[in-house]
């Protein structure tokens, strides 16, 4: 609309692969923090979603996990992404949830770059890793194709820096654009019930500002944000376009890759929940 003039936005990037290939690991390298150390080599449960300063530009980064019981999860994830990172280990190969993650980035139409991890091990062969995806026509850059391979290790930090520029670059030629001033929207990530806390809902902004004390619907569910945080546990009070934030005060629990968007007011929010929890 009039008014809502269109700024660049920092891009959204699904790391997407098979369990154990390491996307958890990347993501805590490229944070370089402990926060989810904890977490590596466990079993990810949920979408996480970060956004960081990597030194090319500011990237949300959505963490999926790579159980065969997540399909869903990744779907919805690719659904809400500009960009594919898909981990394949090295010393592993392409196997089931790499296919599927390609199927999916496929379908949502979101352009792929593949980061070989694992690169320290002494059994990783990533001409093996190009080889196999090859044949499932994710064609490497190198061999006439279209997609970017990038070597990397999330135990040594080889290639990292690399993996940001290839993907900043993908990002780049998709000219992403939002309009912070427009009325705010996007999609859930993830939501649950905390003891104390009520409904707790991780969201990711698409187009427009989300603040504290806006007043949302978001999938059968709403409310006023009564509190919200980024990823780090610290209270802020907007949230623009690519950002993820936690937000507390709907009334349930929106499943993940439910939109959300914000209304005038209470009444009006509450009627257009009712109407969707009818369907
Ligand atoms: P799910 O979320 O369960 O699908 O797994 P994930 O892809 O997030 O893998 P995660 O980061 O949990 O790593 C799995 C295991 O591989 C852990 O033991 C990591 O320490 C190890 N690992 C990850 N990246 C590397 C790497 O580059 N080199 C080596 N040697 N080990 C790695
Ligand atoms: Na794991
Ligand atoms: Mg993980």
């Amino acid at each position: 609309a009039e008014g809502k003039e269109k700024v660049k936005r920092a891009p959204v990037v699904s790391v997407m692969g098979h369990v154990d290939h390491g996307k958890t690991s990347l993501l805590d390298y490229i944070r370089r923090t402990k926060v989810a150390s904890g977490e590596s080599g466990g079993i990810t449960q949920h979408i996480g979603a970060y956004h960081v300063e990597t030194g090319h530009g500011m990237v949300s980064f959505l963490d999926t996990p790579g159980h065969a019981a997540f399909t869903a999860m990744r779907a919805r994830g690719a659904q809400c992404t500009d960009v594919v990172v898909l981990v394949v280990a090295a010393d592993d190969g392409v196997m089931p949830q790499t296919k599927e993650a390609v199927d999916h980035a496929r379908s949502a139409g979101v352009p792929i770059v593949v980061a070989i991890n694992k690169m320290d091990k002494e059994e990783a062969d990533p001409d093996r890793i190009k080889n196999e995806l090859a044949g499932m026509d994710v064609i490497p850059e190198d061999w006439g194709g279209d997609v970017q391979f990038v070597p990397v290790s999330a135990k040594t930090g080889e290639g990292i820096d690399d993996l940001l520029e290839a993907l900043l670059l993908q990002a780049e030629i998709l000219e992403l654009e939002a309009s912070p001033d427009a009325s705010a929207k996007g999609v859930v990530v993830e939501s649950s019930l905390e003891r104390g806390r009520g409904s707790v809902a991780t969201v990711l902004v698409q187009n427009g500002t989300l603040r504290q004390g806006d007043t949302l619907v978001a999938g059968a569910y709403y409310g006023k944000i009564r509190a919200m945080t980024d990823e780090a546990g610290k209270q802020v009070k907007e949230a623009g376009p690519s950002i993820p934030v936690e937000i507390l005060g709907l009334n349930g629990t929106p499943d993940a890759g439910d939109e959300f968007f914000v209304v005038a007011d209470e009444k009006k929010a509450k009627e257009l929940a009712e109407f969707r929890q009818t369907r």
